[in-house]
């Protein structure tokens, strides 16, 4: 099983290790740090399988929801070891530090697909974000292996905490913990700005749409998540 410490950062630069087991709860309502932990949940495919890290597609993006039945979380194995313990910073100054990847090459990420710049995120009709592959071009940042929001071209460095490169966005999407445990993957928290209240209050009609209103849409994700190919996800997919 792969526990993950996070590491507080301090103004006078010290750093402290706690541990999510630990702390239970809000830690950002307790002392403002962008952490919160939910109920632990299992990614699993359309039949109720587990997704099986070691058998994740490298370099595809994939779709889950957590922490709430409506909120949409990129998943990629990027293929190689990400960078470790990244420090990034909120709009608002506020500093955390990303741990890195998991799985047997500590290249296995996820983060929250609500755009830190204006909220785009995948529906079933369509996607404007989405990890480019290393291989493959964008308008939005000089080489692939970064995830791009089509929607102002906006970059993020999927193998670093997705820190905001280029574009329009001021700061990283929000990152969702990961723990790998006998070859299953489990969403376990929310590191990072995660925008979902300014979410909720602005896509009343979509959550009409998918999810029977907002009430249901904002419902805590029980159990497990589906996971699947943001191309089988989305119907349309605008990648620039
Ligand atoms: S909404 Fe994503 S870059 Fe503007």
């Amino acid at each position: 099983m792969e526990r993950r410490n996070f590491i507080k950062l301090l103004g006078t630069g010290a750093v402290i290790a706690i541990s999510p087991s630990l702390i239970k709860g809000t830690l950002r309502a307790e002392d403002g740090m962008l952490f919160k932990s939910y109920e632990k949940v299992k990614l699993v495919d359309k039949l109720g399988n587990p997704i099986k890290p070691s058998k994740l597609k490298k370099e595809v993006t994939y779709i889950f929801h957590y922490p709430h039945v409506s909120t949409p979380c990129l998943l990629i194995d990027i293929g190689e070891p990400t960078s470790k313990n990244v420090k990034l910073k909120s709009e608002n100054g506020q500093e955390y530090l990303w741990k890195g990847g998991v799985g047997q090459n500590g290249s296995i990420v996820a983060y929250s697909g609500i755009c830190s710049h204006q909220l785009t995120h995948p529906t079933p009709k369509h996607s404007f974000i989405k990890y480019i592959p290393r291989d493959e071009k964008t308008l939005a940042y000089k080489n692939g292996g970064v995830i791009v929001c089509s929607s102002h071209l906006t970059a993020f460095a999927a193998n670093a905490g997705c820190k905001n490169l280029s574009g329009k966005a001021e700061e990283p999407l929000a990152s969702i913990v990961l723990e790998v445990e006998n070859d299953e993957l489990y969403a376990v928290a929310v590191l990072g700005p995660d925008k979902f209240q300014d979410y909720f209050k602005s896509f009343k009609s979509e959550f009409k749409e998918f999810y029977d209103g907002k009430r249901k849409a904002k419902k805590n994700i029980k159990g497990q998540s589906t996971t699947v190919e943001l191309t089988k996800y989305s119907k349309d997919i605008v990648s620039l």
